[in-house]
């Protein structure tokens, strides 16, 4: 992990409400894990913004811009304006500087299974790029199902195509792909392959859902988790969530940021089992 002054490549929007910005970051290619994260914090005179926690999409680097140039690392994010901060971000442009705290947390285990498949709902999708990229290059026949309320909430389809990954595309009013939710198609999905490993991260509902339906067909699943976070580094204790033994007088937290934001989902409580994950 290490705390870098840096500045921004590129920020720009990819469809409405979503930003897509590279910046500078030595280190990040052989460093940062799939489902790992970053905390950024926008530097603007006075008044810095306080962190904000982003997936890791991408990371790569750049060929010099001329000759005698090292070339440039990159980490890449992909974001939503959500609020104050995100509105923030969506102004800034190539070489506004920004501090970078990363990579963080603990990111996807990648197992043996030859089948897995994702599952990523609207910027949910973001961490799954590199983690698709991953069992891509060991040889693994990925099965991505993307979800979203509508065709611009289907963040970086061709990209994930490049990579060889089959694609399944489900929007709530039908404007791409099948209309109706991602977990019906993960229904389908895991009655043609029973047993594959899944991943998955997006809101919380959805998540419920595909522990469920995950629960029912006694499958593996990971998932990433989107907590509030503060400090992004085990000190606030802002971003826990009821571990799988946690009870009123026998209390048993997770650390999303320490711990996570990537659980096996063995390791938390669930609604149906009167959590509140
Ligand atoms: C590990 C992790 C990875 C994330 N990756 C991404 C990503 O790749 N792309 C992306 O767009 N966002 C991501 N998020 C969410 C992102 O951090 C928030 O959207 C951002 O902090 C909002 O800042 P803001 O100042 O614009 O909004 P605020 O004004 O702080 O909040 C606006 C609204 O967004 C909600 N919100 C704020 N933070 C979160 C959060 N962590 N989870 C869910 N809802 C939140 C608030 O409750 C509020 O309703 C991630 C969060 C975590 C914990
Ligand atoms: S965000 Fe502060 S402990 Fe996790």
């Amino acid at each position: 992990m290490q705390n870098l002054k840096t500045v921004i490549l590129h920020n720009r929007e990819i469809a409405p409400g979503y930003y897509r910005m590279a910046i500078l970051a030595p280190g990040y290619p052989q460093t940062a894990k799939a489902g790992q994260f970053v905390m950024l914090r926008v530097q603007l005179q006075a008044q810095p913004l306080l962190r904000r926690p982003f997936g890791i999409f991408k990371t790569g680097t750049l060929p010099p811009e001329c000759s005698g140039m090292p070339p440039r690392e990159f980490v890449e994010l992909v974001y939503k304006v959500v609020g104050s901060g995100t509105e923030l971000m969506a102004t800034l442009q190539r070489g506004d500087q920004v501090e970078l705290l990363g990579p963080l947390g603990e990111g996807f285990v990648a197992t043996e299974d030859e089948n897995p498949i994702l599952v990523g709902g609207g910027i949910g999708l973001v961490p799954l790029f590199k983690l698709a990229e991953d069992l891509c290059r060991q040889g693994r026949k990925v099965r991505l199902l993307m979800g979203g309320r509508t065709r611009d909430d289907i963040l970086g389809i061709t990209e994930f195509e490049r990579l060889g990954v089959e694609t399944y595309v489900s929007t709530d009013d039908g404007s791409l792909g099948e209309e109706g939710l991602v977990t019906a198609v993960l229904e389908r999905k895991l009655a043609k392959y029973p047993g594959a490993q899944v991943y998955a991260c997006g809101p919380t509902p959805m998540l419920n859902a595909v522990h469920a339906i995950c629960a029912t067909h006694s499958t593996p699943l990971q998932v990433s988790l989107e907590a509030l976070m503060a400090c992004g580094v085990g000190a606030c204790l802002g971003c826990v969530v009821p571990g799988k033994e946690h009870r009123e007088d026998e209390p048993d937290y997770l650390c999303t940021c320490r711990q996570g934001p990537v659980f096996d989902a063995e390791l938390l409580q669930w609604p149906e089992s009167g959590g509140a994950a």
